[in-house]
């Protein structure tokens, strides 16, 4: 079986990593992948979004499943275009990828399938918004509509602030399409619970936690993930159960039932509330970390849970997990996320990856002939299992410190709440 797996990050080449262990595979190619993907994959160069582009290449190299990694190409219907061409796609079309593409459009649907969720309200003004908060007197968070990188949610945590949040929300680009979201702040721990859909069947796959603050001890501004551990102690079955029946489930029939069935993995940002999960956000792909512990846990093959979901038979697929704990540790390059200085090089990779238990995936690198240079804010994934999330830890920060990099950074607290307990 021929796959073409698009994107470039650590997500994607955990997915490699784990796709060419499969029995089903032939061959593995990947647009445009990064040198770390490019060690068991053919890396070819494509124009994303020219979604013709990617057709032709599939018919021409007898592609027999695209594995869509980031969430953009999908919001922008690459999915719908290689499903019009006969090509088969993991990831969901563009209709059901609103469930990433618009906040207000997830809002309307957990309104209206009675989903927990944090009570909201729309506003297309700024001054309508302002007067909402200061009239109810609390603190709220502001959502833009559509993808902005992770950067579109700003959290108030006071009135002032909350206010704040209105001004900067609504001075974002493109905000003047789309309704703002402000909606109530909701208090506890997240998690990240991913599932399969096939339009139909639900299967849960497993829950993760990721550090979205750049510092220890959770201070400093959001970045696309810092680091993840899994599984969570924080969610328990009773709360996992009560994710898949109250929030995903529902959701799945929400979609099939207006014609717009979901295919694909399906990403819950909880929020773990004294009242039970509460839907934050939903994502139309694995998560970054997170898909870098969920990947070396998983003991049965992927490629074959990827097909049952494009073809509607999750009911007759299970899936195992090793009973192991897994911790990604993320390198990101100094002044990340904001500006920083690419093209530093990294040394002593090998090293780190021979200590048992470790794997490192790549993200922003390139290659300079025999040469690894960072080229991206987060550059490196070291990644880690354990029999203990303990032991995952030490192995993964051993690895770190053996790796040679000036202009690196990380967290050195990835796995503090769960270790906390
Ligand atoms: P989102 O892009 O919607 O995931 O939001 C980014 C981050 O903002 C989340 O991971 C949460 O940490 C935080 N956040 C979003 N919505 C809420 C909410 N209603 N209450 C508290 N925190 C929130
Ligand atoms: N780790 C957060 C995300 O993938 O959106």
């Amino acid at each position: 079986m021929k796959v073409l797996l698009i994107g470039s990050g650590g997500r994607e080449h955990a997915l490699a990593w784990k796709l060419a262990a499969s029995p089903l595979l032939t061959k593995l190619y990947a647009a445009p992948g990064n040198p770390g993907i490019g060690e068991t994959a053919e890396l070819i160069e494509l124009k994303i979004a020219d979604h013709k582009a990617v057709a032709a290449f599939c018919k021409e190299n007898q592609i027999d499943l695209v594995v869509v990694g980031p969430e953009a190409p999908l919001v922008a219907g690459l999915a719908d275009h290689l499903d019009h061409a006969g090509i088969k796609v993991f990831g969901p079309k563009a209709a059901a990828a609103r469930l990433e593409g618009s906040k207000s459009f997830t809002k309307e649907l957990c309104l209206e399938a009675k989903i927990p969720t944090a009570n909201f309200e729309k506003f297309h003004d700024p001054a309508a918004a302002k007067e909402y908060v200061q009239k109810r007197d609390r603190p709220f968070v502001v959502k833009a509509d559509g993808l902005h990188a992770g950067k579109g949610v700003v959290v108030g945590t006071t009135v002032s602030s909350s206010l704040a949040a209105v001004d900067e929300v609504f001075a974002m680009p493109g905000v003047a399409q789309a309704p703002v979201v402000l909606e109530e702040l909701l208090t506890g721990e997240e998690a990240s619970f991913f599932c399969l859909v096939d339009g139909e069947t639900v299967l849960p796959l497993a829950s993760a936690q990721d550090h979205k603050r750049v510092f220890d001890g959770d201070k400093g501004p959001n970045t696309g993930g810092m680091g993840a551990f899994s599984p969570t102690p924080a969610m328990t079955p009773e709360l996992e159960h009560r994710a898949l029946e109250e929030i995903v489930r529902p959701t799945a029939r929400a979609l099939a039932r207006a014609n717009t069935p979901y295919r694909g993995v399906l990403y819950a940002g909880l929020m773990l509330t004294a009242e039970g999960p509460k839907l934050i956000e939903y994502n139309v792909r694995f998560g970054d970390p997170e898909c870098q512990v969920l990947m070396p846990r998983l003991k049965d093959d992927l490629l074959t849970l990827l097909l049952a979901t494009c073809d509607g038979a999750l009911d007759q697929v299970s899936v195992r997990w090793h009973d192991l704990a897994a911790i990604t540790v993320v390198m990101a390059s100094k002044g990340y996320p904001g500006d920083y200085q690419s093209g530093s090089e990294i040394k002593g990779l090998e090293r780190a990856g021979a200590i048992e238990g470790v794997t490192i995936f790549h993200a922003g690198t390139r290659r300079d002939g025999a040469r690894l240079l960072a080229s991206g804010g987060r550059v490196l994934n070291v990644t880690a299992t354990g029999k203990t999330l303990k032991e995952a830890q030490t192995r993964a920060y051993q690895a770190v410190d053996l790796i040679d990099w000036a202009q690196g950074f990380c967290r050195r607290d990835i796995g503090w709440r769960a270790l906390g307990r």
